[in-house]
């Protein structure tokens, strides 16, 4: 099948910051150089975000991985998961058309896709709610004849079932997914003939199914409003074209009074601002005083990673941190790479310097 993108595309994309945030620490999983193996989660994020791919999302994509935009098409066009055009805004349906679906009565379903969503393929229902297209075989020959909805395969269809599967979402609901039968599995259907010990205590559905249960909406789009994914190794140096990319602070004195962050971050959404003042860099160290650094870590919410990145934008003491401005807390907020704002939501200025009256008092 010819995948081509579609005739009316959009004047531009951009991620929203949550996405952004989340495709950031996706690249960073790479090394330098390697940035382009997250073309399929950021596409894909893209495609969640918006509901298709548009031909802007793709070169977007492509701009952050530094790669030519022949490259990202090429994937986004090569794999049939991404939607090159609009698709149904509560579900597209995909039913399986292959061997054993078909022998099963996949050519039914699509009947009735023809009657209830669009009579062809890729086209919107009449109130834009739906899309259906017909797929190579989803590896779930076992329960055919079966469809990929949203997130979750509907198995063991009829062609009854399956139009009420689409009256119920229609009417909003989200009908439990799995084998449509009676079955819990992929067991033979008159029962397990054989594992058949140990399954006494079995849970109600199979973990596919229950999985769906337990999110309630699987037809939901990753829309950002989730816990972000972010990737706990944070900045180890592999960085993104045009994302994130942080200057080592520079050697030579003149550079130090700096005022606005370094960073260069084209395709970065401005971050929350820390503090109502413009950012400043605080004064930093080439390296800790006397070649002994304070143990950064006894501030709350220090670990040994964010102890490692404040050595890199070289902050060692305590009497340094507890010295910033709010305009500096700001720019130090801005520029934890992984760790933004947790100077100002961990208190850092108010801990060091509690830390260095500590030190300070008798006995010690
Ligand atoms: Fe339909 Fe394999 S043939 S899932």
């Amino acid at each position: 099948m010819l995948r081509r993108l579609h005739a009316d595309q959009p004047e531009s994309f951009a991620f929203t910051p949550a996405n952004l945030k989340w495709a950031e620490a996706q690249i960073s999983k790479y090394p330098e150089g390697r940035e382009a193996s997250a073309i399929i989660p950021l596409l894909w994020r893209a495609q969640e975000q918006e509901g298709w791919l548009s031909r802007p999302a793709i070169e977007h994509v492509a701009d952050m991985l530094g790669m030519a935009h022949i490259r990202a098409l090429e994937v986004a066009t090569f794999y049939f998961m991404f939607q090159l055009q609009p698709v149904g805004s509560v579900a597209h349906v995909q039913v399986c058309g292959t061997t054993t679906c078909m022998i099963c009565g996949a050519e039914d379903l699509i009947a009735i896709c023809r009657e209830k969503i669009a009579p062809a393929p890729f086209r919107l229902s009449a109130d834009g709610k739906f899309s259906w297209e017909e797929v190579e075989c989803l590896g779930a020959c076992t329960n055919a004849p079966m469809a990929q909805i949203g997130k979750d395969y509907y198995e063991d269809l009829t062609a009854e079932r399956f139009a009420g599967i689409l009256d119920e979402l229609a009417a909003g609901k989200v009908p439990l997914p799995g084998p449509q039968n009676g079955r819990y599995g992929a067991e033979a259907r008159g029962g397990p003939t054989t594992l058949k010990d140990g399954n006494e205590g079995a849970a109600e559905y199979n973990a596919s199914v229950a999985r769906a249960v337990a999110l309630g909406d699987t037809l939901r789009r990753i829309d950002g409003s989730e816990v972000p994914l972010l990737a706990p190794w944070g900045d180890r140096g592999g960085r993104a074209a045009g994302v994130a990319v942080k200057e080592k602070p520079a050697k030579a004195p003149a550079a130090r009074v700096k005022a606005k962050p370094a960073t260069a971050k084209p395709a970065q959404a401005k971050a929350e601002p820390a503090a109502q003042a413009e950012p400043q860099r605080p004064q930093w160290l080439d390296g800790p005083r006397d070649g002994k650094p304070d143990d950064l870590k006894k501030i709350k919410g220090v670990g040994p990673k964010l102890e490692e990145v404040c050595h890199y934008l070289g902050f060692y003491h305590f009497d340094q941190i507890a010295a910033w401005t709010a305009a500096e807390i700001a720019w130090v907020d801005e520029n934890l790479e992984g760790f933004k704002g947790r100077v100002t939501r961990d208190d850092w200025v108010g801990q060091a310097k509690a830390l260095m009256a500590a030190d300070a008092a008798p006995g010690n």
